[in-house]
């Protein structure tokens, strides 16, 4: 029988796997954490090895359980939080994927974007899934790899391949995999398929047709949080009898997290990308303003609450090619120092369009640009121009935001490593001339995960048990003036239009 003590989350993000233990209280007893590999054969393609993932989902778990000093019989449940969209494909009689994943931010299916835009099936996709066609989304992926790897095609009609994204495929796993897994999504990551119609939350024929993808190999979508109970962990697994009772994708579950349950609230996280959503309560609402609309919770058998989202691909990812690819710091924290090192950008902007521009521009065609240098910039512009970069991609969604529900945003709500950086979180309140707020406890996503878990099984009565659990941790408020802010941002979308058609499609 499940234990009362506690509840356990994963978040399965883009570069590691975290899980976290936590009690009554909605505190942190233990966690753990591991990267795994990015897997990078082509230019514009990123892939991950899904049994990789599963191998460190495995070992996050029993590390953070061991930490905390319990087993899994003291679990009330389990909660999961994942990258969005990222596509796995798998033989469920071997239990192997057919190849490696296909990431939320690989430009591969940039054709088949492009075709569905031009014959205006994109606007049938747009206003059923709230999605704009994008290499970013499920559907696509999928199309190429029934296209490209050899079998799955003919493995569909056999019943060897099932597809899934990241939560599908550790639930499947978690519950037994070859020995009876179970084959289910939430609504929240179905949204990012392009296939799930926004309102009756089901698959859509038509949109199927479009990307010749076959019913059967698709899961069952389910509440993010249920009660029913997705299934069980499989007694050989690392969560043996655990209830597995909620899956939310990650920027869904950061909201949740944040307690940004009523209409209105608003975050923003920062990791790899960046995504702002503004809760809009129980009716989907479309964006003119190139946001996306999407289902931002399902807490049991309640009505689904939806979101605006405004998704920035490369924001923390961008401090990784600092240190990664260009060797310009040791670590993600030499970055702060170094850009507080110089009072401003000396004049170079830098647009990290590495995967195209998603919100609120939607270009594939896109990339990256370093512009305004000259002879007297050092590394430490560059940093500066990096931090810069993060807020103005956040002030680019969030007035699109504005515009779409003509609401005045009056604090921004932010989590994340990237939050972490005390100048970048200052530079975020300049540009964006509202206070910005960090809470106390920055692991949200993990945390929004476990809420939704123990919801479901009763280890917490309803959300207003939670609230108790949020507490300021600090605040920054706007010191540009508003002059300073207007040329800042003008120069921003500037040195943005200069990377754009930079590729033909
Ligand atoms: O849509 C992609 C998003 O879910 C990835 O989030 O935190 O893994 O970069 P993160």
């Amino acid at each position: 029988m499940p234990g009362d003590g506690y509840v356990c989350s994963i978040d399965q993000g883009t570069t590691s796997t975290r899980c976290i233990v936590v009690d009554r209280a909605g505190r942190e007893v233990s966690r753990a954490q591991v990267e795994h590999e990015q897997v990078m054969p082509r230019q514009g393609w990123v892939e991950h090895d899904p049994v990789e993932i599963w191998n460190a989902t495995q070992h996050v778990v029993v590390k953070a359980l061991a930490s905390a000093g319990i087993d899994a019989s003291a679990l009330a449940a389990l909660g999961i939080a994942n990258q969005r969209e990222t596509t796995v494909v798998w033989n469920p009689r071997t239990g192997q994927p057919w190849c490696n994943a296909i990431v939320w931010q690989d430009l591969r299916t940039d054709k088949i974007a492009a075709a569905i835009e031009a014959d205006g099936r994109g606007e049938v996709i747009r206003h059923r899934t709230g999605l704009p066609p994008a290499t970013y989304f499920s559907a696509g992926k999928m199309q190429w790899i029934l296209e490209n790897v050899d079998g799955v095609r003919d493995a569909t009609q056999r019943g060897e391949a099932l597809f899934g994204t990241i939560e599908t495929w550790l639930l499947w796993n978690l519950s037994g995999g070859v020995d009876g897994g179970i084959h289910v999504t939430d609504v929240t990551n179905a949204s990012r398929t392009m296939l799930m119609e926004l309102e009756s939350l089901d698959w859509d024929e038509e949109l199927l047709a479009f990307f010749d993808i076959p019913r059967s190999i698709l899961p069952e979508i389910r509440p993010s949080s249920d009660r029913r109970l997705y299934g069980r962990g499989h007694p050989a697994g690392p969560l043996p009898g655990v209830p597995l009772a909620a899956a939310l994708g990650d920027q869904q579950a950061a909201m949740v997290g944040q307690l940004c349950l009523s209409p209105g609230d608003a975050k923003s996280t920062y990791g790899t990308g960046s995504f702002l959503l503004l809760n809009t309560g129980d009716r989907p609402v479309r964006s003119h303003n190139g946001l996306l609309t999407t289902v931002c919770y399902q807490l049991g058998d309640a009505p689904p609450v939806y979101a605006l989202e405004g998704s920035t691909a490369v924001t923390g990812a961008a401090v990784q090619w600092l240190r990664d690819q260009l060797g310009i710091v040791g670590d993600a924290a030499e970055v702060e120092q170094l850009a507080a090192s110089v009072p401003d950008n000396g004049g170079v902007h830098f647009v990290p369009a590495f995967s195209g521009l998603f919100a609120p521009y939607w270009r594939s065609d896109a990339r990256g640009a370093i512009v305004g240098l000259s002879r007297f910039n050092t590394r430490a512009h560059l940093a500066r121009a990096t931090l810069e970069a993060i807020a103005f991609q956040t002030r680019d969604v969030a007035d699109a935001m504005v515009k779409d529900s003509g609401v005045a945003l009056e604090v921004l709500r932010v989590d994340g490593g990237v939050t972490a950086n005390d100048l970048c979180m200052q530079i975020q309140a300049d540009v964006l001339g509202v206070p910005v707020s960090r809470p106390v406890f920055t692991e949200t996503t993990a945390l929004g995960a476990a809420y939704a878990a123990g919801l479901a099984v009763g280890f917490w009565g309803d959300v207003s048990d939670l609230h108790g659990s949020w507490e300021e941790g600090r605040r920054w408020h706007p010191e540009w003036d508003p002059e300073r802010r207007a040329t800042a941002h003008a120069r921003w979308q500037k040195a943005v239009a200069r990377t754009l058609d930079w590729v033909d499609l």
